[in-house]
Order: C-alpha cells, then sequence, then structure tokens
C-alpha cells in the first residue's frame, strides 16, 4: 500500500500506521498460533453482532486460559476509534489476541504477568453489494482435517487455508469440510441447506463446528420467517439433493451455494429462501448496529 493507503492498525494500546506496526518474533502467537481472533462486519461505519462476537472472543480466551484484560466496553472503543480514524464505512474488522511473548520460544504457557498481544486492522470490502451475494459460489468436498477443537475460534488457519487452495483448485469458490461423511462447515463459514420439503438444516453445535454468530442470527430470523429448523449433521449426498443450500458469516452474510462438487443444487441458481434470509439478515443488522 502507498502512503495515501496506508491504514492505521492498532497494537497493544497504541493506534500506528500499519507500516509502523511490530510484534515480536517471539510472540506466541506466531511461533505456536497461540491465539484467538474476530472478525466482525462493519456497514454504514457501524459495527454488526458486536455483542455476539466478544462474547465468544471471552469464550475462546476461557477455553484456552488466555487473558483478555480488555472488556466489552473498551474493545468496542477501541473498534469505534479505528473504524473513525480509518473512515471505514462498509468492510471487517479483525481483532487477533494471543498469548503475547515471554521473550524465547517454549511450549508451557508462560508466568500470569506476561502481557497478551492485542492487535487489530480495518479491511474495506464492499458486503451488501457483494457478487457472491448476488449470484452464489460454488463448493468443493475437502476432508475436515482440523483439530477437534473447532468451537475455538484459533488462529491455526494452515488447514482451512490449505482446504480453500484445494477447492480453487478444482475450480470452486470455497471448501465445504467433511467428516465421515457429514458436512461439518465451510472453511470459513456455516453450512446450511433447505431439503425438497421445506425443512431448514445445519449442524447442532458442539466441539465440531464454529458456533457462528451471524449462524445464531439467521436461525432467530429463519423462526419469524415461519421456517421450520432441523439441528442435525446432513450428508454431502443430501445436501446435493436439496432445494437450497448457503452459507453464513460475518463476513458473506448469507451468501447462496449453487453447485457441490459440481453438481448444481436446485435449478443451479441462487434459492429464494438465502434470498429472503440474506436481505432479512442486512436488514435487521443495520437495525441492530452499534
Ligand atoms: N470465519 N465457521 C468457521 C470455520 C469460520 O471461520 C467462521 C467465520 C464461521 C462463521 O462464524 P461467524 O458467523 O461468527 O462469522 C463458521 C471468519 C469470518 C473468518 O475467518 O474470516
Amino acid at each position: 500500500m502507498d502512503e495515501m493507503t496506508q491504514r492505521t492498525v492498532y497494537v497493544n494500546g497504541d493506534y500506528v500506521a500499519e507500516r509502523d506496526a511490530t510484534v515480536s518474533i517471539f510472540d506466541r502467537g506466531f511461533l505456536l498460533a497461540d491465539g484467538v481472533y474476530e472478525v466482525s462486519s462493519v456497514l454504514g461505519g457501524k459495527l454488526i453482532d458486536f455483542p455476539g462476537h466478544m462474547g465468544r472472543l471471552n469464550r475462546s480466551a476461557a477455553a484456552l486460559e488466555l487473558a483478555l484484560p480488555w472488556d466489552e466496553e473498551a474493545l468496542l472503543a477501541i473498534h469505534r476509534e479505528l473504524i473513525r480514524r480509518n473512515a471505514l464505512d462498509e468492510g471487517m474488522v479483525y481483532l487477533q489476541l494471543t498469548r503475547g511473548s515471554a521473550g524465547d520460544r517454549d511450549f508451557h504457557y508462560p508466568d500470569a504477568d506476561t502481557q497478551p498481544t492485542l492487535v487489530l486492522f480495518t479491511q474495506a470490502k464492499s458486503l451488501v453489494d457483494a457478487r457472491s451475494g448476488r449470484e452464489g459460489i460454488r463448493v468443493a468436498t475437502q476432508p475436515d482435517w482440523r483439530w477437534a477443537r473447532r468451537d475455538i475460534k484459533t488462529v491455526q488457519l494452515l488447514y482451512p487455508a490449505m482446504a480453500k487452495m484445494a477447492a480453487a483448485a478444482a475450480g470452486a469458490d470455497d471448501a465445504w469440510l467433511v467428516e465421515d461423511g457429514m458436512v461439518t462447515e465451510g472453511a470459513s463459514n456455516n453450512a446450511w441447506m433447505l431439503t425438497r420439503d421445506g425443512a431448514l438444516v445445519t449442524r447442532e453445535l458442539s466441539p465440531a463446528i464454529l458456533p457462528g454468530i451471524t449462524r445464531a442470527v439467521v436461525m432467530e430470523l429463519a423462526e419469524a420467517l415461519s421456517l421450520r429448523i432441523e439441528e442435525r449433521a446432513f450428508s454431502v449426498e443430501e445436501a446435493r439433493e436439496a432445494r437450497e443450500c448457503f452459507v453464513t458469516s460475518a463476513s458473506s452474510f448469507v451468501t447462496p451455494v449453487i453447485a457441490i462438487d459440481d453438481v448444481p443444487i436446485g435449478d443451479g441458481r441462487p434459492g429464494e429462501v438465502a434470498r429472503r434470509l440474506r436481505a432479512a439478515y442486512i436488514e435487521e443488522s443495520r437495525r441492530r448496529a452499534l
């Protein structure tokens, strides 16, 4: 990025130009992926689903005995200041918290007085008018070879990156991860399908998947639209036979899936229920934004 487009980022209490931001080479986030993260979306300069994202950040940190010495109010102030300094209208704020640096490499957690590292930065992106939201995406299935605690939002994203590269090599836009024949979730989103008899299905919460914040809101909206919801695992075969499929996440909202491994879903075009839920999610998010 040139001088004009340099972002201001946040590192441990300071707002600095991105080229001046530094973290120790001994930081455990860098050496051991010992850290957690959140991605919150921004519409009209305001944060979407912020309390949900910060609630999950707390749960992720607690599951790893990671100190989080900032409360929700302090984190909201940092997010807002970063949005203001970068004049962000639409896009995301990325937050990463790591166990910090004890000045050397050691598997054991350092003393409790070791300062955690907190980093935030903004990403400008068109979310509402994204082409994927209008036209849908094609996914390729990949084996789910991640660790067994996918309910914790850790920064160890090498396998999701590999799965997305394999999906791209197969001509798809994203990967759906599969374990024992059943879809767990997308590589960076939750997976849904609408059966031919009209049931909306998404996998139940467990350590096998990330409890999506968007998933929870979309579930409320689906109930308000009187859709029948089934929280259960579904197979790749069932999804291929579905009337509709879609994914949910902070950065994609509700995005139709139009093909799985080159098999068209429904008539191969974005489905009506996905379209309605996407519109409802955007409307509700704008209303609740902070
Ligand atoms: N990903 N499942 C996985 C594995 C994810 O990485 C994500 C989010 C989700 C959806 O969660 P939410 O609705 O809270 O965004 C489900 C973020 C956006 C990312 O890594 O960029």
